[in-house]
């Protein structure tokens, strides 16, 4: 079966994905929403009656909630997917063009609806692009709006959160209203998360149906979830915050970015595993390799950064297996706090006299990779940059400007802003040799143009795609104040992010449980630090660190200098652990056994039966704990115990003893006798 099949009349197409089917209907004034669920045939779609209301007054919306793309005028009161003054659109045609479906909307200017299935996988792409023959003002326009099928109720999955608290879970009952989760901080944003899981308040993690999108932004976005009191819910995602709005000249076009979004029955533990699966063939560049284990000096040194210190870490971190060594802030300009030098991308001439380079090759003599520390959208006032160019920044001479965290944000709609960041980081790229970049951005818009909502961050994109270009082998890091830009549309341009800037490991399983929710544990970079920890004070043990550290791509990032003999031999014991399973947590899939809710939590990874489990335990006294591992092969043996023991009774996990946070990690394996012969494959011999 091809990918999109029309239905024999041609106003019926059914998008098929891995194990899904999205179904629309095309009538001359808009496209309808008619399956989206388990597969089916376009025939058998065309036999679907699209929705009617059930309230048909002169006060309703008829089609409110039940279009793909409802455009502003006439009978509709929900929110549009666009508006714009002066004319009406109608369907004008559709093509299918292998993979892709693209509907045209016709009539004061043109928009086309882009539906793109990705082959091997439950998702699909939406995207809209708008262009006119005259000068348009978009008061609205958004990159596509999903419509949940018809249920008896909704529930709306979400995070929320803040500086050092992201990815907070929420679960709630969708109200009859329209509920906006937005940034109007030109970034994604630590508050909330451009994505959504809708259910029908009945999904839990291993069962149930799950609609879920995501936007592909790192901008200011808005996702709104609406719910009519005729029964329909519907999802509408645009890159914009409410008050963003589009100028289109004539011959200019406005390409939304894309909200892709997924369908499972199985709850939301597969929806997470779903959207891994997805990113790992669909946006992340570079997935197929294995991200490296990195120290990054942040906590250790701060802003106190010298030529012997960073030497000083490097040692010990090269002696524990670190792979990667990273400087964080501290080593340009005159950046000795956060007032001053951002923006002076030259090594400190008091720290550095000759410049990174001899830092930079002992550090590759010891045989790890280097890394540097960049925040190139932002200029401190007390800069040189901002004295020779105090217009480039969002904040115009002569306006009030909030300073935040002491600095103002560049302006990369400005080409000549971009080329300068280009340079910059293209020069620094070759007098140090370096293959890492963190690339940091540490506050939000202020007083900005409204273009800077949406363009600043295509601004961004550029200048990456570009260095990417230009330096194929050098691997991004993308980190907003820890979480503040974690989407889809950065992680097409960047290898991983840094999760957080708290580092307190208990903390950090509740923030691992948010983003893990659609975001690969492949992409998330998780320190382990010193204790007590420098944000909370809390005090948690080595191995508890390092266990939930490894649940992610494990980095260091303590101070070193400080460790005991113990501690140290420790540290290298996990290390090399965690280079042994690292394939599976990188690359295989993730199984949410408990939930980081209670006293216990644990998460499984498995791939191509070799299994992880960690168990985390942060109080209590409990010693064993019983886990029902998933995704096995009932018939295959592991170490002895077959699959489906393992999940209908479980796997029991001895926990070491001592009060407060306890943890254990446990490998398992399957027997390759009885791997190889289970299963649909044919043993080999009767081949
Ligand atoms: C942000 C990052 C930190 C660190 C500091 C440096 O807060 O999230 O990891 O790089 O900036 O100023």
């Amino acid at each position: 079966m091809s990918l999109i099949e029309s239905s024999p009349d041609g106003v019926t197409i059914a998008l098929h994905t891995a194990n899904t089917t999205y179904a629309v209907r095309l009538d001359e004034r808009t496209v309808r929403p008619i399956h989206w669920g388990p597969r089916i045939s376009a025939a058998e779609a065309a036999e679907i009656p699209a929705w009617d209301s059930p309230y048909q007054d002169t006060f309703e919306g008829w089609l409110d909630g039940a279009e793909d793309f409802p455009v502003g005028g006439g009978a509709m009161f929900g929110p549009a997917a666009l508006s714009f003054d002066g004319g009406d659109l109608h369907v004008a045609g559709h093509e299918i063009r292998g993979d892709e479906l693209i509907v045209r909307l016709r009539g004061a200017l043109e928009a086309d609806l882009h539906y793109r299935v990705r082959p091997d996988t439950d998702v699909i792409e939406r995207w809209s692009v708008v262009r006119a023959g005259h000068e348009v003002v978009l008061t609205d326009h958004a990159a596509a709006v999903w419509c949940v099928p018809v249920r008896d109720d909704y529930r709306l999955t979400h995070v929320t959160g803040g500086w050092v608290r992201e990815g907070r879970l929420h679960r709630v009952e969708v109200p009859e209203a329209e509920t906006t989760l937005i940034s109007r901080r030109g970034v994604t944003s630590h508050a909330t998360n451009p994505w959504v899981m809708l259910d029908d308040g009945t999904a839990t993690e291993e069962s149930g149906e799950v609609w879920t999108a995501a936007l592909a932004f790192s901008g200011s976005w808005r996702i709104t979830v609406s719910r009519t009191s005729a029964g329909r819910c519907s999802v509408l995602g645009a890159a914009g915050h409410d008050r963003t709005v589009t100028r289109l000249l004539p011959g200019e076009q406005a390409v939304s970015p894309i909200f892709a979004a997924l369908y499972t029955g199985d709850g939301f533990g597969a929806a997470s595993r779903a959207w891994h699966d997805y990113q790992a063939k669909y946006v992340l560049r570079h997935a197929g390799e294995l991200r490296p284990v990195l120290y990054n000096s942040w906590e250790a040194t701060s802003f106190d950064v010298s030529d012997e210190g960073q030497r000083a870490l490097a040692e010990r971190a090269a002696k524990l297996g670190v792979e990667l060594f990273v400087v964080d802030d501290g080593w340009f300009g005159a950046r000795t706090s956060d007032r001053a030098g951002l923006g002076d991308w030259f090594p400190n001439p008091h720290r550095f006299p000759d410049g990174l380079r001899p830092l930079a090759d002992h550090i590759r003599s010891l045989g790890m990779d280097f890394g540097l520390w960049v925040e190139p959208e932002m200029v401190n006032p007390d800069s040189d940059l901002y004295r020779a160019h105090p217009d480039w920044t969002l904040h115009q001479p002569g306006v009030r400007a909030t300073e935040l965290r002491n600095q103002l944000v560049l302006d990369f709609t400005r080409p000549d802003v971009r080329d300068w960041a280009f340079a910059t980081l293209d020069r620094i790229i070759r007098e140090t040799g370096l293959s890492f970049l963190k690339w940091d951005f540490n506050r939000s818009f202020t007083q900005a143009r409204p273009q800077s909502a949406i363009g600043h961050a295509q601004g961004v994109y550029a200048v990456i795609d570009q260095l990417r270009t230009t330096h194929p082998g050098v691997r991004v890091e993308a980190c907003a104040g820890g979480g503040g830009r974690v989407d889809l549309g950065i992680l097409a341009r960047t290898d991983q992010v840094w999760t957080s800037d708290n580092t307190d490991a208990v903390d950090r399983l509740g923030i691992q449980h948010g983003y893990t929710q659609v975001y690969a544990p492949g992409t998330m970079v998780a320190w382990v630090t010193d204790s007590p920890n420098s944000i909370t004070g809390r005090r948690v043990p080595l191995p508890f660190r390092f266990h939930v550290a490894m649940a992610g791509v494990l980095g260091l990032g303590g101070d070193l200098t400080t460790w005991t003999p113990d501690e140290l031999d420790l540290a290298a014991e996990m290390v090399a652990r965690y280079r042994e399973i690292r394939p599976i947590v990188q690359h295989g899939t993730l199984y949410r056994l408990l939930p980081p809710e209670g006293s216990l939590s644990a998460s499984q990874y498995i791939l191509d039966g070799r299994i992880v489990v960690f168990v985390w335990r942060v109080s209590g006294a409990a010693r064993t704990v019983r886990v029902r591992l998933r995704g096995l092969d009932p018939a295959v043996t592991y170490q002895g115990v077959s699959g489906a023991a393992l999940m209908a009774a479980g796997l029991t996990v001895e926990l070491p003893p001592g009060e407060g946070p306890v943890s254990a990690l446990v490998q398992l394996q399957a027997d390759p006798l009885t791997a190889q012969f289970s299963g649909p494959a044919e043993p080999e011999s009767l081949k």
